[in-house]
């Protein structure tokens, strides 16, 4: 079973002691729980990676907005202790809001630039609540690697900012996008959709497909390929409404002529779920 903390000092003091006395090298992988393949992945190569590995369980209040899902996001922590004992997790963290945001906390971590954009121009304070989160996950943890996914693109660069701005001693390692054998990226998030949704969120994988056939047979215009893209989502019935859909460099720079490595963003509706999903072009 792997050790389970609730407060800061206790792991402090569990950690400090396998780092000084027994040299242990640290990974980590913070989440916000109920656990799916995609982070099982982050999670075994922190196992393969590391002596010790970290997971932490904490759905993040700071970086939900007021009319956002923190209430409804699924929680089951002995399900989540399970899968982690599977995979030989050593240490579990599952802080109580009270232990992370105690009464009077007033700091908070914005990372410029890339924030503003995409997810930060829907999502207003969103990386806000991330950036403030793990940068106190880190301190609280102090890992050697700290493991993020593709999946959450535009997060992984604003982490790897944060770090690089910051100068923290911690090494970024990215972890490709798991996804279902249908294409749909997995996502805690996906037990909101129902059977028909679903089919409708399918048409995301289906639009980076034809993106990617079409780059492939020689089409490098990017307004081209958003159009295309765009029109194949809309077809499907239950696509509510689309917040973004782009394709832009690696730095989250748009382009007009795509490259190879660069990505497809998107953000949509299906129903009342919102779901984040991103491609990188092979060329
Ligand atoms: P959460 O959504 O639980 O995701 C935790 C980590 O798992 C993130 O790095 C995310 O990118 C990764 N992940 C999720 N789905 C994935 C998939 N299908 N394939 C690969 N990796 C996947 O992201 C968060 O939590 C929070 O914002 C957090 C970083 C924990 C801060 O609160």
């Amino acid at each position: 079973m792997p050790l389970l903390f609730e407060r800061i000092k206790d792991i402090r003091n569990h950690l400090g002691r396998l780092r000084c006395d027994e040299k242990a090298s640290i990974g980590f992988v913070p989440t916000m729980g109920y656990l799916h393949e995609g982070h099982k992945a982050l999670i075994k190569n922190s196992v393969l990676q590391n002596d010790v590995t970290v997971v932490s369980i904490y759905v993040n209040p700071a970086q939900f907005g007021p009319d956002e899902d923190y209430h409804r996001y699924p929680r089951d922590i002995d399900r989540d202790t399970a899968i982690c004992e599977e995979l030989g997790v050593d240490v579990l963290f599952a802080p109580t809001d009270r232990e992370m945001y105690p009464e009077g906390f007033g700091t908070y971590v914005s990372v410029s630039g890339i924030t503003e954009v995409l997810e930060g121009e829907f999502r207003p304070g969103h990386f806000r609540g991330v950036a403030t989160v793990v940068l106190k996950l880190f301190n609280i943890v102090q890992p050697d690697r700290a493991y993020f996914g593709e999946k959450d693109y535009q997060q992984l660069k604003v982490v790897e900012k944060l770090v690089k701005d910051l100068n923290l001693p911690v090494q970024i390692v990215p972890v490709e996008t798991v996804r279902d054998k249908d294409g749909l990226a997995l996502s805690s998030r996906n037990v909101y959709l129902s059977d028909k949704e679903r089919v409708s969120a399918l048409s995301i994988y289906r639009a980076f497909q034809h993106a990617q056939r079409r780059t492939s047979e020689g089409e490098r215009r990017a307004d081209v390929l958003i159009r295309e893209m765009e029109e194949l989502i809309r077809s499907y019935p239950l696509v509510r409404k689309i917040d973004y859909l782009t394709i832009t460099d690696p730095d989250l720079q748009p382009v007009e002529e795509v490259r190879d490595g660069d990505r497809i963003l998107v953000a949509l509706w299906v129903g009342d779920t919102r779901l984040i999903d991103n491609w990188r072009i092979k060329l």
